[in-house]
């Protein structure tokens, strides 16, 4: 596998990152996510806008301009022969040096790290076929859950609670609100409505979302975007989750509570066609 750091594409056993690196030892890092169906990149102007967004709101110089990054992402797919799969991407602030919590100096130069896996059933994935079945679990992460750091320790550990109590996802819970899953935005379909938490500090703004909310409007659905319970969405007529990876996966169960009878739901079928038809 070939990977990208630093303006180079090495294999994957030559790529070396300081162990003093600000990514590693604070998490001082953004990433992105993009998908690839058929060798082309999907939603990749969403996910350069907030990477841009995200490394300004940590005072991280962007190293490449939008088309540099397409040039990188592009030839990482056709060095990695990747048909359908993903390409991840993290710039960390660099070498901080003595270890402290002041930032390095501004020239600084980043760390830019990108690879690639294939995902062969990203678009015909079994479970879209069945459901995810999720749980909730407290939100206990930071407030600026809006840039998109690599501070992924807690997601993880609410997935690792989550497939323990037999599910595929945990749904996070605030105040008695759902805010999002550990990686993917939530969603709620009552009497035809999509509805889903607004956009804030709270949780990512999903590229995905932007776009299957579009896509929903277009198509004259309806879509509410606002905070729902959990008992709101244990009474809900279907649920899904969107991210760069699932696309649009239906939700079946919650908290052990079937929705519906118990198959992914109409609307929830019908966005997930429409985005994929729509973004390829
Ligand atoms: N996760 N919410 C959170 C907390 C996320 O981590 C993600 C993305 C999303 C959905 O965003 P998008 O539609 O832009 O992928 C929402 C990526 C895919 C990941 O961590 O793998």
């Amino acid at each position: 596998r070939i990977v990208h750091l630093n303006g180079e594409y090495l294999p994957e056993d030559q790529a070396k990152v300081s162990v003093f690196d600000r990514g590693f030892v604070m998490a001082d890092a953004v990433y992105e996510v993009t998908s690839v169906l058929d060798g082309k990149l999907i939603d990749f102007p969403g996910h350069m806008a907030r990477l841009a967004r995200s490394l300004g709101e940590l005072g991280i110089q962007n190293p490449h301009s939008d088309d540099e990054w397409l040039a990188i992402h592009r030839e990482m797919v056709a060095r990695n022969e990747i048909t359908h799969g993903m390409v991840y991407l993290q710039v960390s602030r660099g070498n901080g040096g003595d270890r402290d919590f002041v930032y390095p100096p501004a020239d600084t130069p980043p760390t830019v790290v990108l690879y690639t896996w294939q995902k062969p059933q990203l678009i015909d994935n079994p479970a879209a076929e069945t459901g995810w079945k999720v749980c909730t679990l407290p939100d206990i992460r930071w407030h600026r859950r809006d840039i998109k750091t690599v501070q992924l320790l807690y997601p993880s550990m609410a997935k690792m609670e989550a497939k323990a109590r037999g599910c595929d996802d945990a749904w996070l819970v605030e105040n008695g609100l759902v805010t999002e899953g550990t990686s993917n935005n939530a969603y709620i379909v009552k009497g035809g409505a999509i509805i889903t938490r607004a956009l804030s500090n709270d949780i990512l703004h999903g590229i995905t979302r932007a776009a299957v909310l579009r896509f929903a409007r277009e198509a004259q659905m309806t879509v509410e975007e606002r905070s729902f319970t959990v008992e709101e969405a244990i009474a809900a007529d279907e649920a899904f989750i969107t991210s760069a990876s699932a696309f649009v996966m239906p939700v079946v169960e919650i908290d052990g509570v079937r929705l519906g009878d118990g198959a992914p739901g109409k609307v929830s079928r019908r966005l997930r066609e429409i985005y994929l038809e729509e973004s390829r």
